[in-house]
């Protein structure tokens, strides 16, 4: 397997919620040399520096504040979390029988069958009272713990026909035998490391277990959980952290609750991104709408390959193929930001830096989905791109990429941030180097 595909599905499966996402790039940015920076205290920022802040421990935005001479900050955007069954407060249901089974609700719009049949387990992050207060931990049950059965074909012969899946019924995952209620209160207590009666709530969420993999005949897909965003967040981070300097300050990005659409104080429709750039600016005495005006966002979301058995979901001559380039985004509605100028732009860096890039637009009968780019443009209005990887089965427990386009949106992220990037006064945009 290639290092930077194993160098991913690492990532993958130590980020099995979006508050272990958050935590690792966290831990990535410190051992870079980033220092954390608090939002309740007074920025001083400088020149040469290199600062992350997070919020809700499940949102980061990092960045560098350029030497010299720069303007404008030169951003990637990609989201933390994927669709995922949440526990509700009150997670235990005893019954029918002896079975110990979980109360879960659908977080995002996920294709269930595939949550059913395999391993799954539960993590998040959990309140927990300290004698200083009330104090959040990450925790992880770690192994093979619930199971989510189908119907036996025997007893519903109509399972292969249009099945229709009722979450309330169908998606309730099993915990055990004959155990007791509180079994699930007593594992949580034990992975946050306090007595049960320590434990306050949890912000917890099912997952997919099994670890991704290459596969194909060359090992030319990868497949796993969480790919989307998983694998655009990588691509992004690792080009910010490995790149030169360019004409702007680089910023990363990764924003939580993407999935449910955005709209909370660490998702891309919350204040996050603006305050931040926002306080950039007061600190180093910038003015923002000057520096906003010569910024540029990649908005970075897994993007629909074309389907082997169902080719005809894919637009004529919008036909991403995987392993075949980052894929621009198109809507006439806008649901993706890029425009004629935005899109050429970031298709012109690529080409200058020999990664390849394939357009995508949806079949004009299918809505499609949404992604971060529209949304953060109504707080922080900057030219934005909407890019990203093609892959097959986008919201499946178990989703397939291409292998090579990690490294395809990793140059181009590399790239991007080593353009100094300038508009030309008249719409359009000259790119140079530093
Ligand atoms: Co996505």
């Amino acid at each position: 397997m290639k290092e930077v595909t194993q160098a991913l599905l690492d990532l993958i499966a130590g980020s099995p919620s979006p508050f272990h996402a958050a935590a690792n790039f966290a831990a990535a940015l410190e051992a870079a040399g980033y220092r954390r920076l608090r939002e309740e205290s007074r920025w001083q920022l400088q020149g040469g520096g290199r600062y992350f802040v997070e919020r809700n421990g499940s949102a980061l935005i990092a960045f560098r504040v350029p030497e010299g001479e720069w303007q404008g900050f030169q951003l990637t955007a990609a989201h933390s979390d994927s669709p995922a069954f949440k526990l509700k407060p009150q997670g235990e249901l005893a019954g029918p029988e002896n079975y110990l089974r979980l109360n879960a609700e659908p977080y995002g719009g996920m294709l269930m069958a595939t949550w059913l049949d395999r391993p799954l387990s539960v993590a998040g992050r959990a309140a927990v009272r300290t004698a200083a207060g009330v104090a959040s931990r990450l925790v992880n049950l770690d192994r093979d713990l619930l199971v989510i059965p189908s119907v036996a074909i025997h007893m519903d012969r109509e399972a292969n026909r249009g099945r229709t899946w009722d979450p309330k019924t169908d998606l309730t995952p099993v915990l055990g035998l004959g155990t007791e209620k509180g079994t699930l209160r007593r594992l949580v207590a034990e992975a946050a490391a306090v007595p049960e009666e320590d434990l306050l709530g949890g912000d917890l969420f099912l997952y997919v277990r099994q670890p991704g993999t290459a596969l194909g005949a060359n090992e030319e897909l990868v497949a796993g959980p969480r790919l989307d965003d998983l694998q655009c967040a990588f691509a992004c981070f690792h080009g910010f952290l490995e790149a030169g300097q360019g004409g702007g300050a680089p910023v990363f990005c990764l924003f939580d609750n993407e999935e449910v659409g955005s709209a909370t104080r660490q998702g891309a429709d919350g204040t996050f991104l603006q305050e931040t750039l926002g306080r950039i600016c007061a600190a180093l005495g910038r003015e923002d709408p000057a520096e906003l005006a010569a910024s540029v966002m990649v908005s970075a979301d897994n993007a629909h390959a074309v389907h082997p058995n169902h080719p005809e979901y894919a637009d004529c001559g919008h036909r991403p193929r995987l392993n075949g380039g980052v894929v621009v985004k198109h809507s006439a509605s806008q649901r993706y930001t890029s425009d004629a100028v935005s899109a050429a732009l970031f298709t012109e860096l690529c080409r200058r830096c020999g990664v390849p890039t394939q357009v995508f637009a949806n079949r004009s009968d299918l809505p499609g989905g949404s992604t971060l780019g529209n949304i953060s443009n109504t707080h922080v209005s900057l030219t934005t791109v909407d890019v990203g990887l093609a892959q097959l089965a986008m919201h499946s427990a178990w989703e397939t990429a291409g292998a090579e386009d990690t490294e395809h949106l990793l140059r181009a992220a590399r790239a991007f941030y080593e353009a100094a990037l300038r508009p030309d006064g008249q719409g359009g945009w000259e790119i140079g180097s530093r």
